[in-house]
């Protein structure tokens, strides 16, 4: 049984104090004794506030970056072990928008998953075509490349140990209101799942949990849930409205 993994990620938004409420108002809606985990990504600078609202709670808190090396004249680049000390336990490598927008490339991500899950952060890679791929018949292809790379060298121990999260997140999909129908979503996931048994190894690939992100809201959030690789949501705009964000975690209690 995978357990699933509800994230909200906050991305370059809300102030300090929106961030502290919107921490303080989901850690008061959702149940001490719910299944599924729940991960909240707000943006570096607000982490330690929100670690402040939900410590000592069962929600979670993770970053949206973190840089492979472990100190130095890094400017501007956060490591793993700073955001240990502030108590995160996760964080994204990959995401869709650092590609694409920050231009961070196959090897920089490799390096950041392999810093990231040997320090003890789970680390969630991001996983997803353009809509120009997926127009032109590449999709799998690129899936397929950015899950060799990313996994280049990937301890197997680690990934053991639960170190190791993948999101399935199709560029076109993101903040576009244009959601993968649940059987789009889950032949994709099933497929990144056929590629880490042959990459990994199939017990690990059986164990690791894939999430799906892109346009999730509660309206189909248990659809999604409901398909049998889908370990999880990773959330951008509806974790953002608490309403939105708890009746997703509820759809996961439910699944
Ligand atoms: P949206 O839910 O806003 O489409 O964003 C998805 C995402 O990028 C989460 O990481």
């Amino acid at each position: 049984m995978r357990t699933k993994l509800i994230a909200g990620n906050w991305k370059m938004n809300l102030s300090k104090a929106e961030s502290v409420t919107l921490a303080s108002e989901v850690l008061h809606k959702v149940p001490k004794s719910a299944k599924a985990q729940v991960l909240l990504i707000p943006a570096f600078i607000h982490i330690d506030a929100v670690a402040q609202v939900i410590s000592k709670s069962q929600l979670l808190l993770g970053a949206q970056d973190v840089y492979f090396e472990k100190s130095g004249a890094f400017t501007g680049e956060v490591s793993t072990e700073m955001l240990l000390e502030l108590g995160v336990s996760h964080v994204l490598v990959g995401h869709s928008e650092r590609r694409h927008v920050i231009h961070e490339t196959d090897a920089v991500l490799n390096r950041k998953l392999i810093a990231a899950t040997s320090e003890k952060l789970v680390g969630i890679y991001c996983v997803g075509e353009t809509l120009q791929e997926r127009n032109s018949g590449k999709a799998a292809e690129v899936i397929l490349h950015q899950l060799k790379t990313g996994l280049a060298n990937l301890s197997h121990d680690v990934i053991a140990m639960g170190h190791l999260v993948i999101a399935y997140e199709p560029v076109w999909a993101i903040g576009t209101g244009q959601t993968a129908t649940p059987d789009h979503a889950q032949e994709t996931h099933a497929f990144i799942r056929a590629r880490l048994a042959e990459l990994l190894s199939p017990e690990l690939a059986d164990r690791i949990r894939i999430q799906y992100g892109g346009s999730v809201k509660k309206a189909n959030a248990a659809e999604l849930l409901a398909k049998p690789d889908i370990d999880g949501l990773l959330v951008g705009g509806a974790s953002l409205i608490v309403d939105e964000f708890v009746g997703i975690i509820q759809a996961a209690e439910k699944s």
